[in-house]
């Protein structure tokens, strides 16, 4: 019997192959020879799908979706928004009006709702910073904890609810008093909704500048004179042997000119001004931030940090670049020197002031009057002017000389 008779018959190529008492693999075989050999498979005539009438009728729809040209159009314009925005935040100029020293506290990793968030040293700061006239809050994120994923766990282990997290974000943002020159977003408020939260918190309030990780300012005074401000949550690069490295390779690798790298993240501190090839010296500044007794660090092994929770930046337009900024790791202390300064620009500039009377004399001394320049010079002056000056000098000198008998 033939394979395919064998099918015919049984129905199936298992019982056909079963009837035949072959291996299935040399049933197929066979049967595929088979039909080689007959010239291969027939094929069925095509199905016409063509129904002779239509039974049911639908009326034409409208396009639900927009049109593709449109959708190209609107997606072409949103990213020409995202293009304008990214190039007016790169180095961002903001004017400052007047010449004043000027102090930014840099603060860092509040953290806010967590139990270990150092709110007593944070209320310290901020009646530091709103008292101090000339003085700006810049942080470089990480407001709440926000967590998310596996992590949001871990809000089972913080007394305050997220609505409480957002009510103390807003204080420290909107209510607090503080004049922010930068508000950074870091990791924990990109998580979940928490960057949009703030920027509309921000934006519906008063204009405060919110920045996705990183800011880059440049402070623009009336004397022309600019100060160059690179901050973010954090820079890449990690060195166990200093925190600053990410801020150092930065600076190195890009050499813009910024007088002040700012980051946070790590929850440990520190500060160092270096010198660039050029001479250029640019400050770096790790704040630790306000969390402390961090669980993470102590089951990471991480060294958990106790100097520079905030730390003060002054920036004198007065001086020359390489002095342009002064860094206090003491908020406090920033703020009196802030202060003094200030206050001692402030008397230099009064009308009468002896420092200013100081400058008048020492600009007269190193200009020469113009008579002296003219006594000491007879050159350009006519016949008849030397011979008067001649004159005075001889009766200055008789004179002098009648003085000295008497
Ligand atoms: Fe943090």
């Amino acid at each position: 019997m033939k394979p395919s008779e064998a099918l015919a018959r049984y129905g199936t190529k298992t019982a056909a192959a079963r009837a035949l008492n072959l291996p299935m693999s040399t049933f197929r075989g066979r049967l595929e020879a088979e039909i080689r050999q007959a010239g291969g498979y027939a094929h069925p005539e095509p199905v016409s799908y063509e129904q002779p009438s239509r039974p049911l009728i639908f009326p034409d729809m409208p396009d639900r979706y927009e049109p593709i040209e449109d959708l190209l159009d609107r997606c072409s314009k949103h990213y020409q928004r995202e293009r304008d925005y990214r190039d007016a935040a790169n180095w961002q100029q903001i004017k400052v009006n007047d010449d004043l020293p000027i102090g930014i506290a840099l603060m860092g990793d509040p953290h806010i709702d967590d139990p270990g968030c150092n709110i007593p040293l944070l209320r310290r700061d901020v009646e530091i910073i709103k008292e101090t006239p000339g003085c700006y809050a810049l942080n470089v994120g990480d407001y709440t904890n926000n967590w998310v994923g596996r992590l949001a766990r871990l809000f089972g282990n913080q007394e305050l609810s997220q609505a409480s997290a957002r009510r103390l974000v807003e204080w420290f943002l909107l209510e607090s008093g503080m004049t922010w020159l930068a508000v950074i977003l870091g990791n924990h408020d990109e998580w979940n909704e928490g960057g949009e939260i703030i920027r509309r918190m921000c934006a519906s309030h008063v204009q405060i500048p919110v920045h996705d990780w990183q800011a880059k300012i440049e402070l623009v005074f009336p004397n022309k004179e600019v100060c160059r401000i690179n901050a973010a949550h954090d820079f890449k690069g990690r060195s166990m042997y200093t925190p600053l490295h990410g801020l150092k390779r930065e600076t190195i690798w890009h050499q813009d000119g910024a007088h002040l790298m700012v980051a946070g993240h790590i929850h440990f501190g520190g500060i160092e001004q270096c010198e660039l090839p050029g001479g250029h010296n640019p400050w770096l500044v790790r704040v630790r931030g306000y969390k402390e007794m961090d669980h993470h660090a102590l089951v990471s092994g991480f060294h958990e940090g106790i100097q520079f929770p905030s730390v003060m930046a002054v920036v004198d337009p007065a001086a020359p670049p390489s002095e342009r900024v002064m860094v206090f790791g003491s908020l406090a202390q920033g703020a009196a020197v802030l202060s003094s300064l200030r206050a001692l620009r402030r008397a230099s500039q009064a009308p009468g002031s002896a420092a200013k009377a100081r400058r008048k004399s020492s600009k007269s001394r190193s200009q020469p009057s113009r008579g002296r320049k003219q006594s000491r010079s007879n050159r350009g002056a006519s016949p008849s002017q030397g011979r008067n000056n001649k004159r005075a000098a001889s009766q200055g000198r008789q004179s002098r000389s009648r003085q000295a008998r008497a």
